[in-house]
């Protein structure tokens, strides 16, 4: 047994239960807070919808209309979350994602609502994949039977400069095709865009974890899977590389998804890059607390809150989590 230096060596000088006496010099040494200015909203917008409508997986998550957007974002933004991530549900599908760069499409349209209606008030971050627009539903387009990566980032620079174009801060390339950060930059750039940012989906696994979100978003790839493109989540070498890569290609946010299981990967990029890092806890993870919370096993918030803070205890800026609005509710309280 390791002995604590003193008087006698067996007697415990060292007594780190006397910073936990009370809630009020427990508050004073904590080291981790979350802030409602941590949080990031995902909202879903569908084409052609009449009402908000439920998800299954996805307990208290909705898909919006457009017409319902702004009611939605203006709920959020009055909890003082100042950043919302847009997924479009469209009601044309193609072999060429030709919906996900129409300048009339459901994310564009979305983006010019919200950008009128709340100006600077809210960051607009918005979702670049074509996984929703494909009719196979794989995220990038396909060329003799593989998706090709070369025309998938030129396609995928197409829908980044529209959502540019609509108006949103930062666009979110989640493809993860070899590229698409640098082809992005570039077509931004020769738009005028310079200012508009690129969070890179850097570190993506190919994940279990993100079966509730294709439920919600209509996205389940049609035959295969997406083990070419998206990461083995056994590798943690490769996922840095991933995020060095995403920074040379000039991404101004780097993230790492899914959150929970890659605490790891968070961490150590912290230590090895100056941008912000974003985690997003993916809809898995949610559904994993919901599931539990419902049955009654675990505590919801509880839950919720240790997550979160050890997320970003391990090195996440920001975090795009389901639990946004509910957490901002707790700790608004
Ligand atoms: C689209 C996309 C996905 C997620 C975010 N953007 C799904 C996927 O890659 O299949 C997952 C988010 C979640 O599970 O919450 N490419
Ligand atoms: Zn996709």
């Amino acid at each position: 047994m390791k002995t604590r230096k003193n008087d006698s060596s067996s007697f415990p000088a060292v007594r780190l239960r006397r910073l936990r006496k009370s809630p009020a010099i427990r508050d004073l040494l904590q080291e981790t807070r979350l802030s409602v200015k941590d949080l990031i909203a995902p909202v879903f917008v569908q084409e052609g919808l009449k009402k908000p409508e439920g998800i299954g997986s996805m307990p208290d998550i909705k898909r919006f209309p457009l017409s319902g957007l702004a009611d939605e974002v203006e709920k959020i933004s009055s909890l003082g979350i100042r950043g919302i991530i847009l997924f479009g549900i469209p009601s044309e599908k193609d072999t060429r994602a030709t919906s996900a760069f129409d300048d009339k499409g459901i994310v564009q349209k979305s983006v010019e609502t919200l950008r009128k209606q709340f100006g600077d008030k809210m960051a607009i971050i918005t979702d670049v994949c074509l996984c929703q627009y494909t009719t196979h539903g794989h995220c990038g387009i396909i060329a003799n039977g593989k998706i090709d990566n070369d025309s998938s980032i030129d396609t995928l620079a197409k829908v980044a400069v529209s959502h540019a174009r609509a108006g949103a801060d930062i666009v979110a390339p989640s493809a993860m095709m070899d590229g698409q950060v640098q082809a992005i930059r570039k077509a931004l750039d020769e738009d005028g865009q310079t200012d508009v940012a690129i969070m890179g989906y850097s570190a993506k696994q190919a994940s279990p974890l993100y079966a509730p979100f294709r439920d919600a978003a209509h996205s389940t790839p049609e035959f295969g899977d997406r083990r070419t493109y998206q990461m083995p989540f056994s590798n943690s070498r490769e996922a840095m590389r991933e995020i060095e890569t995403d920074i040379e290609e000039g991404a101004d946010i780097v993230m790492i998804k899914p959150a929970i299981p890659y605490l790891d990967l968070i961490y150590k990029a912290s230590k090895i890059t100056n941008l912000p890092i974003c985690a997003y806890s993916v809809s898995g993870e949610y559904a994993l607390i919901k599931a539990a919370a419902m049955e009654g096993w675990v505590d919801e918030n509880s839950v919720m809150t240790e997550f979160l803070t050890a997320i970003k205890r391990a090195g996440a800026d920001m975090m795009i989590t389901y639990h946004a609005t509910k957490m901002a509710h707790l700790l608004n309280e």
